[in-house]
This record gives structure tokens, C-alpha cells and sequence, in this order.
């Protein structure tokens, strides 16, 4: 009998469809908190699949504790940097994640940063909500323009690529810089390569990171590439927090030598009240909320689930990360 385990309290479709398995064993951590690690090695023992978040290292140690049946890790994300890649493919383990189904609500939770941190959003209802709306201010809360604005994107993958169209709206200049060269995206939109991400970010009037967490991309915003922006610009972050350098962007920051950050991701996750970056006025912090809406999240739930489900009747899951361990095993 198949057994699963799912690690957090998630949007029900997903536990739902694997309940509805005939024969199937599913348990749950049935909590809207992270399960703590001990009581993870204890529940996986003896599982067949595991449905993750991004909060559960999938390493040796877990898959040893699971053991050698299991199959399939299907996180509910499509970032996969808790997944030690290497050490679930030598075992035979397949891994998926959840790409396309959050690509249009994550880019739209970057677009919001950049709308909310360019025009002060947060500053100006914290005024209202302070009494201190008294009168029409001409000096009041003098942002910075997005239309016409120069848009420049740290990879242009799926993601990226939504933010892109979502800029072309806004009338912005697209530019780029991925180490996939993009020429049908060119063609067809007009988005501009630039050969380094130093030049995009030396042009760009909004920076909006699109890479996953590698050890190459780790603190790839440091306080040198962070020298480089404009004066005026703005950083956005809906990728993966380590990616940027937070003492770093403190000091840029703090200093002015940048204009405002808009964070969905951060280093340390969550960031405690008290940290630096949350004294400043000119840097926004939401909980890593990018892929967070009803319909997202509820599809995101599918899809793991799915892949849990072809794996487990011997067929290819939809949106694996170790394909050559989709091919070894022979599952199409
Ligand atoms: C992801 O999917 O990787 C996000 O960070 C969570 O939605």
C-alpha cells in the first residue's frame, strides 16, 4: 500500500486527490506551522512520497530516514534549492517542484513591489493612518516613475519573462541580462540583452531579480554590484533571499545610494522584528508572499499531488528536476 506523507497544512486539492487514491496511505502534518525536524524523519519512514515545502531540507539524512522505497519528493514550490539534487538522484529519487502555474501571480507580487516602493505606498497610508493627512502636499511623497522607466531583469526565465510583458504595460525600456540568451524574446518584444549584469544594473531604474539560489548567485547583490545601481533605483527581490546581501543592501540603503527595495524574500526567513533592514523607511518587507493567491496556491497543490500520483502508478510526473532519473526508471 502506497504511503505518503504531506508536511504542512496545504490547500486541500492536493491532499484531497491523494486520499481519493484507492489503497493509499496519506498522512499529514496537519499544522500551519513547520514541522519540526525530528517528528519530519519520524514521518517519513517508510514513504513512498513526500509532499514538501521549501521550509524541509531534502537531504541525505532525510531520504536516509525515509528509506529505500521512496520514490518521488514533489515540493510545493517552484524554487528547489532545499533539495540536495545530487544526493536524491544517486538514490533514485525523483524530484518535482511547481513551475507555470505561479509564474503570472509571482510576477504580479514583483510588479506590486515596484509599484509599492517607486510611489511610497506603505509610507503614505502609515501618514494617513497616523492623522497627519491634513492638506494637499506638493512636496508630499514625491516618488519615482515607473512609466518609461527602465526595467532591468536578472534573468529572464519564465518568471522574468512575466515581469518583462508586465513592464512592456507600463511603457518601460525592457533590458537584460541572463546567461540563456534569449533572441525569440528580442524579436518578438523588443527586450534588450546586455552581455553583463553589471551593465544592467548600472542602466536600470528597477532591478527585479530572477534567478534561482545556487552557490554561484548566492550574495550576487553585494555591495560592490549594489555600488553600481543608480542613486534613484530600486531593487526588487521575489526570488530567493540569500541572493542578496543583506548587511549590504543595509548600508546601500541607509546611505541612499540606492532608493528603495522591495523584498518578497530575505536572509534570514523570516526576518525578525528588530532586524536592520526593517528600521529603514525606504525598504519594504512582505513575508514571501509572491505565489499567494487562492487560485495559485490551489493549483500548486494539484500539481504536486499529481506528480505524487504518476510516480506512484508508474507514469513520468509532469514537472520533474532530475529527469535523468524520470529516464533511468523508465516512466513516460
Ligand atoms: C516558490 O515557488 O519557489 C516560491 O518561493 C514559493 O511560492
Amino acid at each position: 500500500m502506497p504511503k505518503v506523507f504531506v508536511t504542512r497544512r496545504i490547500p486541500e486539492v492536493g491532499p484531497q486527490k491523494l486520499r481519493r487514491q484507492s489503497g493509499w496511505e496519506v498522512a499529514q502534518w496537519d499544522r500551519d506551522e513547520v514541522i519540526p525536524r525530528d517528528t519530519l524523519l519520524q514521518s517519513v519512514r517508510g514513504c513512498d512520497a513526500i509532499l514538501s515545502l521549501l521550509t524541509e531540507r531534502i537531504d541525505a539524512e532525510l531520504l536516509e530516514a525515509a528509506g529505500p522505497q521512496l520514490q518521488v519528493v514533489a515540493n510545493l514550490a517552484v524554487g528547489f534549492d532545499n533539495f540536495v539534487v545530487p544526493e536524491m538522484s544517486r538514490r533514485g529519487v525523483i524530484g518535482t517542484n511547481t513551475p507555470d502555474v505561479l509564474t503570472d501571480t509571482t510576477a504580479d507580487l514583483a510588479f506590486a513591489l515596484m509599484m509599492a516602493t517607486a510611489r511610497m505606498l506603505p509610507q503614505a497610508q502609515k501618514y494617513v493612518l497616523d492623522g497627519k493627512w491634513t492638506t494637499w502636499e506638493p512636496l508630499g511623497f514625491l516618488g519615482q516613475d515607473i512609466h518609461h522607466a527602465t526595467l532591468g531583469l536578472i534573468g529572464l526565465g519564465r518568471i522574468g519573462a512575466a515581469v518583462a510583458r508586465r513592464g512592456a504595460g507600463f511603457d518601460m525600456k525592457v533590458i537584460y541580462y541572463d546567461a540563456y540568451r534569449r533572441q525569440d524574446l528580442e524579436q518578438q518584444f523588443g527586450y534588450q540583452y546586455r552581455d553583463s549584469l553589471e551593465t544592467v544594473l548600472g542602466e536600470a531604474d528597477f532591478v527585479s531579480l530572477h534567478t534561482p539560489l545556487t552557490d554561484e548567485t548566492r550574495h550576487l547583490m553585494n555591495a560592490q554590484r549594489l555600488a553600481m545601481m543608480k542613486p534613484t533605483a530600486i531593487l526588487i527581490n521575489t526570488s530567493r533571499g540569500p541572493v542578496v546581501d543583506p548587511q549590504a543592501l543595509y548600508q546601500a540603503l541607509k546611505a541612499g545610494t540606492i532608493w528603495a527595495a522591495g523584498l518578497d524574500v530575505t536572509e534570514p526567513e523570516p526576518l525578525p522584528v528588530g532586524d536592520p533592514l526593517l528600521t529603514l523607511h525606504n525598504c519594504l518587507v512582505v513575508p514571501h508572499i509572491a505565489s499567494a493567491s487562492v487560485n495559485t496556491r490551489n493549483a500548486m497543490s494539484e500539481l504536486a499531488a499529481d506528480n505524487i500520483i504518476n510516480v506512484l502508478s508508474g507514469r513520468a510526473p509532469k514537472t520533474p528536476v532530475n529527469r535523468e532519473v524520470v529516464e533511468q526508471k523508465g516512466l513516460r
